[in-house]
């Protein structure tokens, strides 16, 4: 496996495969890598000749009082795991190179709609540092796919979104959200979690299923589905954010005409936010 910092290099050994006619799928990520992020890798490597990861903490999509400085950095671990799996280049860029003059006047890419409420109401800015750096990102990489994990449901339908109305020719591929035996999504989150804590944090999957059993049995009663889930999630040691049944492409509330609709909740325990969703087609 390549393991490449500079924007140059990268761009010099895109330009090397093309002129040998290969096809390149990107997976992007942040590190701190886990069978979640590998699932993406394994999906890239069916769909194209070469896979290309970037590990990038975006420092444009935290705020200001969350935890860009503490976020886990394990960049050993996480070259190992992608070399074993047959990742051909890992692209590790500074912040420096992907932001040379500061974040104050960077040019950006924001996604109104989707971008709205959920976890871009809790975390004004995320989508839009979200959006930027992978535009960015798909600019030095210039891949034919990018996987992206529905364990980010907004994320997905921002970046969707974003290539359909700027014309990106990307193909942005969604993939199936990891899961521990218990149910709980895969996040590098996760290991801010004592077990006890994962123990609790295994609820938020559980009240996502109960709502979808219930949506499945006919129930359209959707304030209800939503107030019931929430207080479950109270009464099991989670303090919920949002729990919320709404259209799967456009994330407006779900209505009673809607078929294909996802259920997308966010909970904190203690300070770290945890975050799920599920699909259901009705
Ligand atoms: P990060 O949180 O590192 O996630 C990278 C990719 O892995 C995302 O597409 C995410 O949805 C996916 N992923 C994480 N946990 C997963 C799981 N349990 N199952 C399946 N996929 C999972 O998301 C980001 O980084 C950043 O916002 C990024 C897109 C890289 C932009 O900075």
């Amino acid at each position: 496996m390549q393991s490449v910092s500079e924007i140059k290099s990268l761009r010099s050994q895109i330009k090397a495969w093309r002129q040998q006619g290969l096809s390149i799928a990107f997976v992007p990520t942040m590190g701190n890598l886990h069978n979640g992020h590998f699932s993406l890798v394994e999906k890239a490597k069916n769909l194209a000749d070469k896979v290309v990861v970037s590990i990038f903490v975006n420092p444009m999509q935290f705020g200001a009082t969350e935890d860009l400085d503490s976020y886990p950095r394990t960049l050993d671990a996480d070259k190992k795991g992608l070399a074993d799996i047959g990742t051909d280049l890992v692209f590790t860029p500074t912040v420096e190179a992907i932001y040379p003059n500061g974040l104050e006047a960077q040019s950006y890419v924001d996604v109104p709609g989707v971008s709205m409420g959920y976890c871009g109401g809790a975390r004004p800015g995320h989508f839009k540092g979200v959006a930027t750096v992978v535009t960015k990102l798909f600019n030095m990489v210039q891949p034919d796919f990018a996987c992206f994990g529905e364990k980010d449901y907004q994320q997905l339908q921002v970046i969707k979104t974003m290539v359909k109305d700027l014309s990106i020719p990307i193909e942005i591929v969604g993939v199936p959200t990891q899961r521990e035996v218990s149910g709980l999504a895969m996040s590098s989150r996760n290991g801010y979690l004592s077990d006890n804590e994962k123990d609790t944090a295994k609820v938020l999957f559980q009240a996502l299923s109960n709502a979808a059993k219930t949506l499945g049995s006919g129930n359209k009663d959707f304030a209800n589905i939503e107030q019931q889930a929430k207080e479950s999630l109270l009464q099991n040691g989670l303090t919920p954010d949002y729990f919320a049944i709404a259209n799967a492409i456009t994330l407006k509330p779900a209505t009673l005409e809607d078929q294909q609709l996802v259920i997308l909740a966010a909970a904190f325990l203690g300070k770290v936010r945890l975050i799920d969703n599920l699909q259901v087609s009705l």
